[in-house]
């Protein structure tokens, strides 16, 4: 899957990419990320990406011509990827939609807006656009690398032990049926690891671990 990202800021993704399930996606050629840096289709001698908005407000908008000639040379590489665009005002991003990108197993560019937003007509070159909670983040940078994380480590030989994606948190209705897990030591500073973990008793194991299937409290 070639994941190509298009912002002012590819260094904020070095950390995140270069290390461990997401580096080893790309170490394997499970996953290649390209970055397009936006500033390079700045207009003008200033390279200028932002505007004041049309009808007056706060702040800086990014400018159509640069974003949608960086998405036209992301698509000239992979024709067929699927444009995304992290924004408040899309869909809330859950795991089957993840689940869905894993599955296509199409291309993707990803579309970082910053400043306080975008020219709405850069919409019309997007095929999805996700929100990724109900609060309010300075760029879409944050966003992607949560979309790139969230798919790429559901790609067929990423994760080692091969079905703990399959078994964990929010693969049935996006809702989290994770249970408590406890490793060694048995006793730790007198907290005990509950006793059915420990019998061997597999159906009573499966009992417990249905019956604790909730969200912890905040
Ligand atoms: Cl996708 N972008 C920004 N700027 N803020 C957000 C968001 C996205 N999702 C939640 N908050």
């Amino acid at each position: 899957m070639k994941i190509q990202v298009i912002t002012l800021f590819p260094e904020m993704f070095e950390g995140v990419l270069g290390n461990s399930m997401l580096w080893k996606a790309a170490d394997r050629g499970i996953a290649e990320y390209s970055f397009i840096n936006l500033r390079e289709f700045g207009l003008g001698p200033r390279q200028q990406v932002d505007d004041t908005p049309y009808g007056g407000g706060d702040g800086m908008l990014l400018k159509p011509e640069p974003v949608v000639a960086a998405i036209e040379l992301a698509k000239s590489r992979s024709p067929d990827a699927q444009v995304i665009l992290p924004t408040p005002r899309g869909k809330t991003y859950v795991q089957s939609d993840a689940k869905e990108l894993a599955a296509t197993n199409g291309d993707l560019i990803i579309v970082c807006p910053r400043y306080e937003g975008y020219d709405e007509r850069i919409t019309a070159w997007v095929d999805r656009q996700y929100s990724i909670g109900n609060y309010v983040l300075t760029g879409g940078e944050l966003p992607a690398m949560i979309v790139i994380d969230s798919v790429v480590r559901l790609l067929p030989g990423v994760l080692g032990g091969e079905n703990s994606a399959e078994i964990e948190s929010f693969q049935q209705d996006d809702q989290n049926i994770e249970f408590p897990q406890y490793t060694r030591p048995e006793d730790f500073r007198d907290m005990k690891v509950p006793e059915v973990l420990l019998t061997g008793h597999h159906a009573e194991i499966e009992k417990w671990r249905t019956s604790h299937s909730h969200k912890a409290q905040a």
